[in-house]
């Protein structure tokens, strides 16, 4: 493991240090039009260039300049979330009769693995050229009981550029104890260039016919509830603002859209197209295809005018949106989700593809 860090580090270029003196390194890739910039911190996607229909280029991801306001402030900016995506309520639940507690760092839940996920972890990179695609390999080993999670968690990730300018993520994983995973990227994503304001004009549609709502606390109720009707129905393109003001009890609860949708294809062991987001000036398009049964979307509800991003710019509520695939959140203590239960011997495997269009 010694060997292949520093071979990797080789290829990364010093992007800072952490407070134990740790060097983050930052690779950068390109090919077919998108330019990437990952962190071996957090497996961040520090920014991420796509161009629009004249050729121009614009960062769409929000991000920092340096590690220091990606260690105290960031909100999970481009970050692999790990071990479980979004919550699990009260931060418990039950594997085999085993109970099993873990992190609690959102009121009284589990958000995004615990406060100390694997977005704000190192991780070993290795950069890879393989035909017409360019990539980079992620990898850690997440300890027995890191968290509070069961298991010592083989994680490997890996970040694929293809010829024609798609982000692709593999996900794998294996356990030597039965435990629970849900692995997603918390890229933020505003078409018209990070720090440009709103994306309420961005036109989004979700192939999703249900989606679950939640308590006060964020955690779903257990229902999967119908989207027609609601401010929820993205299966017709509408723009992200057009139904956010409403007055529905959901959207009160979570200061805007942060729920799950319901995919209508379910889990599938090919990645099949899901949502597509488009800013209609720059014409820039995102693609959204996944194995995954479900799709957080975070309409940047907290970001609140407090972070200066890449571009110098202050991030204020909308000014970017999420489209996290995943396993629905609290899975483990709701029989009827979708299971997100690995036992040894089994692998955990998830693809999602980012397609760019404009
Ligand atoms: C997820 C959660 C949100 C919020 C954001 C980051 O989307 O569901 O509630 O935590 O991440 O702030």
């Amino acid at each position: 493991m010694e060997d292949r860090r520093d071979r990797a580090a080789g290829n990364g270029t010093l992007f800072g240090k952490l407070a134990d003196g740790t060097e983050v390194h930052r690779w950068a890739l390109e090919n077919g039009g998108t330019r990437l910039k990952v962190l071996d911190y957090g497996g961040v996607v520090q920014s991420l260039e796509i161009p629009d229909r004249h050729g121009h280029h614009r960062n769409v991801s929000l991000g920092f300049d340096t590690i220091e306001d990606y260690v105290a402030s960031s909100p999970y900016f481009g970050a692999l979330i790990g071990r479980y995506g979004n919550r699990i309520g009260d931060g418990r639940f039950t594997l085999d009769g085993t109970p099993h507690r873990v992190d609690v760092n959102d009121g009284a839940n589990s958000l995004h693995g615990g406060g100390r996920g694997f977005d704000s972890r190192m991780w070993d990179v290795e950069p890879f050229t393989q035909g017409s695609d360019v990539g980079l390999y992620l990898s850690r080993t997440s300890a027995d009981g890191e968290m509070g999670y069961p298991g010592t968690l083989e994680v490997k990730v890996t970040y694929t550029l293809t010829e024609r300018g798609d982000w692709r993520i593999d996900y794998e994983a294996t356990t030597d104890r039965t435990t629970v995973v849900n692995l997603t990227s918390h890229v933020y994503w505003n078409l018209a260039g990070e720090g440009s304001g709103s994306v309420h004009d961005h036109e989004l549609w979700i192939a999703a016919s249900r989606y679950t709502p939640v308590d006060s606390g964020l955690i779903p109720t257990g229902e999967l509830a119908e989207v027609a009707g609601t401010p929820f129905d993205f299966r017709r393109a509408k723009t992200v603002g057009e139904d956010l003001r409403v007055a529905h009890e959901q959207l009160l609860y979570a200061k805007g859209m942060d729920h799950n949708w319901v995919l209508d294809k379910g889990a599938t062991a090919k990645p099949l197209p899901v949502a597509t987001l488009r800013d209609p000036v720059s014409g820039r398009t995102l693609r959204v295809s996944t194995t995954e049964p479900g799709l957080q979307f975070y309409s940047g509800n907290f970001l609140d005018g407090t972070l200066v991003g890449t571009g110098g710019n202050v991030y204020r509520q909308g000014d970017a949106l999420c489209l996290e695939t995943q396993h629905f959140p609290d899975s483990p203590n709701k029989p009827s989700f979708p299971s997100t239960v690995l036992r040894p011997g089994q692998t955990y495997r998830s693809t999602t593809v980012h397609s760019f269009d404009r």
